[in-house]
């Protein structure tokens, strides 16, 4: 566009950070158990955190946090069992006499952790440094965890579950018990936590799950106020449309909705102006700026956002251009915008209006339109001028047609 006026343009940083569920640096640990022909039976990988209740010397209850330690190993205790519906187990310890157990059983189609099993030494006094008593206290309960026989169980989403006085806490799970070769299947059982769709029974094989597609994001009116008045007027839609790749090389997306709970702040200056919308879920921020070199009116979009989340990424794009407008004029663009950001991530833009830097009163300038817009008009413009068009020719049919049929009645 060659506007001899000062252009508005939009510049889009990102720095997203989806927050996983998985601590950042931890590893999963991998446990194995194996047959006396030292065949592999039992894998499991997993992330695991206990908290713990327990009674201290002053009588008090005391809870406590703490993740499975790398010393974690697989007891002499673990067994594949016998015969393919002999139940197989899983024993890891830690610690001082710390040990947890998954016990595994099957029928012809489906394998099951049935109970998961704590089993912690109040005597440790690392762990439970003022308990008062000092024996080894037992807990177990069923898990929920079953897959398909000849399937790897995944599920990246961490699961609780909880015991009389403990509680376990799992999550980046990958665990196959009664395998059939000597490593993972290939074929996975995806947990319905770990599945976007809300849809009833799935076929429990994996296949890449399509998230619904959510509502249109409500149009929402933020403004940014300083002390020499509004910097920044926007009405707009706001959608986030995330991909990433899980641990396990699969893709998923997001799509996340700014709604009106979100908490608008920023700031004004005199060559840049920031918007900032925080939600339980997302944290965005969008920076505009004015471009003085070019002697246009640019506006710096910076977009920066935390999403809980199964994975971390982290864009930044400064190279956008996207929502341009006259200083003093609002960029409007009733059409869907797809504001790409990276190839991970869009943020796609409804019914919007826009003014930054200068805004009179409180209120919109002049609006130009986006060009999805215009397009969009052009269309009931074209099919408005072919269907006059239309009228008229049959108009003039009829009144040629009414002519002819005057003269022939003059010849009879
Ligand atoms: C496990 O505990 C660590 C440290 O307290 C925490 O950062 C992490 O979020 C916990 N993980 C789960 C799955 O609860
Ligand atoms: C699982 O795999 C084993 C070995 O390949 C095969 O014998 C068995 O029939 C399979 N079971 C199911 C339920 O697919
Ligand atoms: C989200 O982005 C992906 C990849 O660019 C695209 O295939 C998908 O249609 C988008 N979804 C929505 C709801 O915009
Ligand atoms: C994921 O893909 C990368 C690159 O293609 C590969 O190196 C890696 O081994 C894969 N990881 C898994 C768990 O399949
Ligand atoms: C806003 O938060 C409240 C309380 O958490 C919730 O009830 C309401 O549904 C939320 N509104 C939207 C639009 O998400
Ligand atoms: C920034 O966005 C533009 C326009 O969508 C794109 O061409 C460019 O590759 C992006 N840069 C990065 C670093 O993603
Ligand atoms: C800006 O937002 C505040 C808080 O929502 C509101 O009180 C004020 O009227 C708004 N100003 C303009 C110019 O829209």
């Amino acid at each position: 566009m060659s506007h001899a006026h000062h252009l508005l343009k939009l510049l889009l940083l990102l720095l997203a950070v989806l927050a996983g569920s998985q601590p950042h640096g931890a590893v999963a640990a991998k446990f194995e158990v194996k047959d006396v022909t030292n065949k592999t039976c039992t894998i499991v990988e997993l992330l695991m955190n206990f908290s713990i209740k327990y009674e201290t010397v002053e009588e008090k209850e005391k809870l406590i946090f703490f993740p499975i330690p790398e010393d974690a190993v697989v007891s002499g205790n673990s067994t594949c069992g016998k015969g393919s519906s002999e139940s197989s187990l899983l024993v890891v310890t830690f610690g001082t006499g710390h040990s947890v157990s998954f016990s595994f059983s099957r029928n012809s189609s489906v394998y099951y952790a049935e109970k998961l099993g704590v089993a912690y030494n109040l005597g440790d006094k690392h762990i439970f440094p003022d308990a008062r008593r000092n024996d080894v206290s037992f807990s177990s309960e069923s898990t929920g965890i079953n897959a398909q026989v000849n399937t790897t169980y995944v599920c990246m989403t961490a699961q609780e579950i909880q015991m009389a006085n403990a509680t376990v806490v799992i999550s980046a799970a990958r665990i196959e018990a009664y395998v059939p070769g000597s490593d993972y299947s290939k074929e996975e059982t995806v947990c319905e936590a770990d599945k976007t769709t809300s849809t009833t029974t799935v076929p429990t094989t994996v296949t890449p799950t399509q998230p619904p597609t959510p509502k249109d994001p409500v149009s929402i009116k933020y403004n940014v106020t300083s002390s020499n008045g509004t910097c920044l007027l926007a009405q707009m839609g706001l959608q986030l449309n995330l991909t990433y790749i899980t641990k396990y090389n699969k893709t998923g997306v997001e799509i996340i909705n700014i709604d009106s709970n979100a908490t608008a702040s920023g700031f004004c200056e005199s060559t840049s102006v920031g918007l900032s919308l925080k939600s339980e879920r997302t944290s965005l921020w969008l920076f505009f700026s004015m471009d003085t070199a070019a002697q246009r009116g640019s506006v710096l979009h910076k977009v920066r956002q935390v999403v809980t989340l199964r994975g971390a990424l982290n864009v930044t794009n400064t190279s956008l251009n996207y929502l341009q407008a006259t200083l003093g004029k609002s960029f409007k663009c009733s059409s869907k915008q797809i504001l790409q950001v990276s190839p991970v991530f869009a943020l796609d833009v409804f019914k919007a209006q826009v003014q930054a830097f200068t805004v009179q009163n409180g209120k919109f300038g002049e609006a130009e339109e986006c060009l999805l817009d215009q397009n969009n008009m052009l269309i009931p413009i074209i099919v408005g001028a072919a269907l006059a068009g239309l009228v008229l020719i049959v108009l003039i049919a009829y009144l040629i047609g009414r002519k002819r049929s005057h003269a022939g009645y003059q010849t009879i």
